[in-house]
């Protein structure tokens, strides 16, 4: 068969992609992803809302689908995510009789029964969760977002979940996942917490780095730096949500539609900065295990719907090849 990355990369780390269930069921990016990706990541068909909407309903449908399809096709999958601030239904922190806010037990023994029905559903198969995503802010004087699950738990939420994973199933190895990983405040925050949770024994097998990035910024030499700082935990590394941005509105007023095309010019920037990233992942392989990019093509990137483009053109305009999918990805602008 035609070599894809996955192939170039063997001696360094696997390669993977977000998905959805459109992805997965046949068509030009199905076999895109079976010819370049050897890892998956369900985009959003993992998370709690979506397998777990209310306390007594579980809607495995998706997540089974892409789940199946990643068995089949050989490929590894990694689980996203069993906790997060956003994408979790309200009814996790309300007592459904008063709607106030519940307990700290009662809140950890919900969460308990979520990771161990999902770990548990996909034992065996599932051979990476992010069991904590996001849980550090980003402002400089803040150390733990102020979520529901910290209004409530404390940090206590975070070794709690780690735990419940490895309880389910003690082979599956578990990250913490984040954004702004290399910014130099909030990665010694997530050095930090990991350090924490290592001091603890809580049983954690690395650090996710989500690496949504543009082709400025960050710098090559806060990503070294960030690498350098969490490898020195000697924990194991991925990377988890990669984009390379290059064509989003950068004036007052510009907003996808009016924005200018992806140039040749864009296209060789976007290029120059996919060479110079991936040189730092080499240099990393003894602990990187893992690159996902988020998402398979422009078309359909979670960018797309924010005023911030994928990359290429918008879907019906980008050519062939071009924009931050992996070389050899299809045209964007196919069926929805
Ligand atoms: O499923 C509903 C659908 O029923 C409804 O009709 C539709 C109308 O808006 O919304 C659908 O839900 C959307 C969901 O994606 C599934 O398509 C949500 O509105 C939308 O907000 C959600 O966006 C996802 C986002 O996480 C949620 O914050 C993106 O697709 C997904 O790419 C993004 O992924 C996150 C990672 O999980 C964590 N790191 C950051 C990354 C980018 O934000």
């Amino acid at each position: 068969a035609e070599k894809g990355l996955k192939d170039y990369y063997k001696d360094y780390f696997s390669i993977g992609v977000a998905v959805n269930v459109r992805n997965t069921s046949g068509g030009d990016e199905t076999e895109l992803i079976k010819k370049e990706f050897n890892s998956i990541t369900p985009e959003n068909d993992m998370k709690m809302v979506s397998v777990h909407p209310s306390e007594h309903v579980w809607n495995w449908e998706n997540a089974d689908k892409i789940v199946d399809f990643a068995v089949k096709n050989g490929i590894k999958i990694r689980g996203h995510n069993l906790l997060w601030h956003t994408q979790v239904g309200a009814w996790m922190f309300k007592d459904s009789l008063t709607g106030q806010n519940v307990s700290k037990e009662v809140l950890l023994s919900r969460l308990k029964t979520h990771i161990t029905t999902v770990v548990n559903r996909y034992k065996g198969k599932i051979y990476a969760w992010d069991v904590v995503n996001e849980a550090i802010d980003d402002k400089e004087d803040v150390f733990m977002r102020n979520s529901l699950w910290y209004q409530i738990a404390g940090d206590d939420f975070i070794p709690a979940a780690f735990t419940y994973a490895h309880e389910a199933d003690p082979k599956v190895e578990l990250y913490y996942n984040d954004y702004n990983e290399s910014n130099p405040t909030k990665r010694d925050k997530i050095y930090k917490l990991v350090k924490s949770l290592l001091d603890k024994k809580i049983p954690i097998t690395g650090i996710g780095l989500q690496c949504h990035w543009k082709v400025e910024t960050p710098s090559t030499d806060d990503i070294r730096a960030a690498f350098a700082k969490y490898a020195s935990l000697g924990v194991k590394l991925q990377v988890t949500e990669l984009d390379v941005t290059v064509r989003r509105p950068t004036k007052p007023g510009e907003t996808p539609d009016t924005i200018a095309a992806y140039t040749p010019e864009m296209s060789a920037r976007q290029t120059a900065r996919y060479k110079e990233i991936f040189e730092i992942f080499r240099e990393n392989k003894k602990y990187l295990n893992n690159v996902t990019f988020w998402n398979v093509a422009d078309r359909g990137s979670w960018l797309d719907g924010r005023n911030s483009l994928a990359g290429g053109a918008a879907a019906t305009q980008a050519a062939p090849g071009q924009g931050p999918r992996p070389q050899g990805a299809p045209p964007a602008g196919g069926p929805p």
